[in-house]
């Protein structure tokens, strides 16, 4: 056996205004979809926006349900809604965001392993990275360069691959 350790490595930004400039908006975007969020069983709301290649912002929230599992979260509403309204158009970034039941918005804010999963597979079908940044709690931000950073040893099953 042979001992391996994997690096990943993350931008930082100390506060909101030190957010590259084409985050910013972006960052703002997922704040407003928060806020928005439908999920009156847990209190905490996530919001989610993508930049698509032709300029189009686009929201996602958590959408809860009283059948709990039936609940699905605001990454994976942004993503699938991008994927079937605009098909083929590249995403650029992610900006994901939260806000928790006594109503703190600067809480750290990390995607769920689910949506990781879902993230990667349409960063690989596109070929292209998309970066995503997230609170990293007390104003910070962190931005991954890539979903797959997120997510090492994602599940790809080459069998299961049609075409
Ligand atoms: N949630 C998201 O929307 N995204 C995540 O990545 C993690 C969790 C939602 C699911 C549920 O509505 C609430 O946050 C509490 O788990």
């Amino acid at each position: 056996m042979t001992e391996r350790t994997l690096h990943i490595t993350v931008a930082e930004a100390e506060s909101f205004d030190t957010l590259p400039e084409y985050l910013k908006p972006l960052m703002a975007k997922a704040q407003e979809a928060a806020k928005a969020a439908y999920a009156p069983y847990s209190n905490y709301k996530v919001g989610a926006a993508l930049l698509l290649a032709d300029g189009t912002m686009l929201i996602g929230n958590n959408q809860e349900n009283i059948a709990y599992p039936s609940g699905v979260c605001a990454e994976r509403v942004a993503f699938f809604s991008a994927s079937a309204n605009y098909p083929g158009i590249e995403i650029q970034a992610v900006a994901v965001t939260a806000i928790n039941e006594r109503n703190q918005d600067d809480v750290a804010c990390t995607p769920c392993g689910a949506c990781r999963q879902v993230m990667a597979e349409y960063e690989t079908k596109q070929g292209k990275a998309i970066p995503l940044v997230m609170p990293g709690g007390n104003g910070t931000y962190v931005v991954t360069k890539n979903i797959a950073t997120l997510l090492p040893f994602q599940f790809e099953a080459e069998g299961l691959k049609k075409g």
